[in-house]
Order: C-alpha cells, then structure tokens, then sequence
C-alpha cells in the first residue's frame, strides 16, 4: 500500500520565531510516522526551514512555484531555485492563486510542468466553489481543471500529488463529508487512471478544514491519500494528531 501523505500549508503565516517554536514542536513529537509528512512554508523562510529540518523525517515544500524556467519575471521564484533549498513538493493551482491571482487552468499545468522537470512533485490542487456546487458543476470544474495538467504533462502525470480543496470549505470550518470527499476522488482516481497506467501510485489529498477532529474519517476513505492541512497545521498539537491518523 503506498503512504499517505499529510501536508502542512502555512499560507502566508509565520515568523523566524513561531516556525523555530512550531518547526521543533512538530519534530519533537513526529517520531517515525506512518506516512510522509511535508510542510509548504512561505518562501522568505525556505532557508529557515530547511535546516531546522535537516536530517528530519519532515520535508520541505514550496507554495507555489513559477510556470517559467529563469529571467526577467520579478517577483518569481523558479522551480530551480526551489530545489537549491531542497524543496521536495510544490503547491501549484491552490484556489488562492487561482482566485486572488488570476492563475488559469493552462498557466497551473505549465508550473506543474516545470516543478517536474526539476524533480519536484507538484501538489495539483483542484475544487469547486459553493456556487459551482449548488448548480451541480462540481465533476465538470474538478475534471477540467485536471485535465488541463495531464495535456501538459502526458506520462509523466503519473509523478504528481492531487489535492482535492473544495473551495467551500478552505478556511471556513465546513468540511466536506467523508462521502462527498470520496465521490469526487473516485472521479479524479478514474480520470488519472485512463490517463496513466501508473496512476495508482498518485497520492489523492483532500484539503478544507481537516483538523485533529475529522482527520481519521476523512483518512478512512479508500480514494482519500492524505491531506492538505491549513490552519490545522500551524498548531503542532493538531498537526501531529493529523499525522498520528494517517
Ligand atoms: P484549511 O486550508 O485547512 O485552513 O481549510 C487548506 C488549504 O487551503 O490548503
């Protein structure tokens, strides 16, 4: 069976003295966990972070990586850069970029494009929002924006991380069931499937308000791989129960 995956994204949080507290909480109580366990930390703090987790079970992850290779792109930092700092997963199309960036469907597929060919995988996120679901577009949105990153990325799709994120339920305490989480990875699971014979071995995430409390339902599902932790993960206590979960 392959291992799950907990993920913590920190979005825009943090400090050199709270990722110190919280980088060592998590450390001191991770022990040798049962799944893989990354962290994705703002990149002002990748050097920070990487040697506080030096030598770890926990690896390093980016939250979002350029879809170009080097120049005159200010304010970027390119997957090269990234891997410098030994970052070993970069979050590409969370609902943030997409909604507060303008990031579409083609520029997330080119950033998962160019994670990979530097050897990090990228976490697609994909998810519908509340208006999307109510009209009953949640298949057709998830399945779009997939398909965009398997254009781009062919065989090799079979080397990335999906995560799930309805967008309903990012930040906002409303998670989606265990049912509805499973009913939309089914989806994603058959749509990967028929794209890459190797497609059992890409860990499905679900992200939006898992926390020390829903993790192990939500983990119980058979298509449900691991999880994407927001708010959850800045708090080490909660983090590890998430971890101790899966
Ligand atoms: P949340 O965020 O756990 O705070 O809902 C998840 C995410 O946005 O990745």
């Amino acid at each position: 069976m392959k291992k799950k995956l907990i993920a913590g994204n920190w979005k825009m949080n943090g400090n050199l003295a709270a990722n110190e507290q919280l980088l060592k909480a998590v450390l001191a109580g991770v022990g040798q966990p049962a799944c893989r366990v990354a962290v994705s930390v703002p990149s002002a703090y990748l050097a920070q972070c990487q040697s506080l987790l030096a030598g770890s079970v926990v690896e390093l992850a980016a939250q979002d990586v350029s879809a170009y290779e080097s120049g005159a792109y200010t304010g970027e930092i390119s997957a090269l850069m990234l891997r410098d700092f030994g970052v070993r997963y970069a979050i590409v199309g969370h609902s943030e970029r997409r909604q507060y960036h303008g990031e579409s469907d083609e520029a997330v597929a080119l950033k998962a494009q160019r994670a990979l060919g530097c050897g990090i995988t990228p976490i697609v996120c994909v998810g519908e929002t509340l208006v999307e679901r109510e009209a009953g577009q949640t298949v057709e949105v998830v399945k779009r924006q997939l398909a965009a990153v398997i254009r781009a990325n062919g065989h090799c799709v079979s080397e990335i991380v999906v995560a799930y994120e309805p967008v309903w339920a990012i930040g906002t305490g409303k998670t989606a069931t265990p049912e509805q989480a499973q009913d939309v990875h089914a989806v994603l699971r058959a749509q990967l499937k028929a794209a890459s014979p190797n497609a059992d071995r890409i860990a499905l995430l679900y992200g939006g308000s898992m926390n020390a409390a829903n993790a192990a339902s939500l983990l119980s599902q058979p298509d449900i791989d691991g999880g994407l932790i927001g708010g959850a993960a800045l708090k080490a206590v909660d983090f590890l129960t998430i971890i101790a979960a899966a």
